[in-house]
């Protein structure tokens, strides 16, 4: 077993949506465990003052402004990594919304939003990030989804339908890439306590809590550190898989 600050020595991170809750807990794991770690996100301002965080603790960290759902920020953001430090060996997609309806009330802009962030917005960055990783015949990239994805929920379907894409295009992507040793795998969060689930009515969250064995919401450093095993070479032989992080709220 390898000590988890050297882990990643050596290696260079992507993180979006890193600004705050599961993005900015993942991009400080990876760093703890000695990556060079790049944060992307909308608002400049929180994405550094979370690359602050990790440089008060001695660990390298960029911060940059990013659009997921915009090609050209993408692409943007992965020359400013490129020229930074010469190579991207992790891609965290972590960036993701919520625009919660019924379907028969989901306006058209909502659905569209939810897709172009979440599974477009992914789209972008492998794609961007790909053949820097195929060049160096190395690469982990590590997708966040959602146990509703898994499971259902009524109120979601834009968002589901992007977290479900998401598990189709790690799977497709893994499949597509192993032979260049990248390996693609997701992890899929249950009811985990982030600004996203603080704007959810106290009954809902009751609701949702009842359903987990453990019976407590994560934290976002619990998914962190599942994504920190994944972008790790103890996961070099795991890649198009799943792997919940839901407190048995789902099990399969
Ligand atoms: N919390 C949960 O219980 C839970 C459960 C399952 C899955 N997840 C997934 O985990 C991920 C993180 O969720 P969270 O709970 O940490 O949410 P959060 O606190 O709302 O953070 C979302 C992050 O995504 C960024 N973001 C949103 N749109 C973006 C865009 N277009 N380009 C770049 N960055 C963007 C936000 O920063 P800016 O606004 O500054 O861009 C923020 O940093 C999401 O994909 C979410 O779907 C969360």
């Amino acid at each position: 077993m390898s000590d988890s600050r050297q882990l990643l020595e050596g290696k260079v991170a992507l993180v979006t949506g890193a600004s705050q809750g599961i993005g900015r807990a993942c991009a400080l794991a990876l760093a703890e465990a000695g990556a060079k770690v790049a944060l992307g996100a909308r608002n400049l301002e929180k994405v550094q003052e979370a690359a602050a965080e990790a440089e008060r603790n001695g660990w390298l960290a960029l911060p940059l402004r990013l659009d997921v759902a915009d090609a050209e920020s993408v692409k943007a953001t992965v020359d400013a990594v490129m020229q930074a430090w010469q190579k991207i060996d992790i891609l965290v997609n972590n960036a993701g919304i919520t625009r919660d309806n019924l379907l028969m009330r989901m306006k058209p802009e909502d659905w569209e939003e939810v897709l172009q962030t979440n599974l477009k917005g992914a789209y972008h960055c492998i794609r961007a990030v790909l053949p820097f990783m195929v060049r160096a015949r190395y690469g982990k990239i590590i997708n966040i989804v959602s146990v509703v994805a898994q499971a259902g929920n009524p109120g979601q379907a834009n968002y589901i339908a992007s977290k479900a894409g998401l598990i189709g295009l790690t799977k497709a992507v893994a499949a597509e890439v192993a032979s260049r040793n990248i390996t693609v795998n997701a992890v899929s969060p249950g009811f985990i306590e982030t600004a996203m689930t603080e704007k959810l009515p106290q009954a809902v969250k009751e609701k949702i809590l009842s359903m987990v064995p453990l019976g407590r919401m994560g934290k976002d450093r619990e998914v962190a550190y599942a994504v920190r095993f994944l972008a790790s070479d103890e996961a070099a032989y795991i890649t198009g898989h799943c792997l919940n992080v839901n407190g048995g709220m789902y099990m399969a």
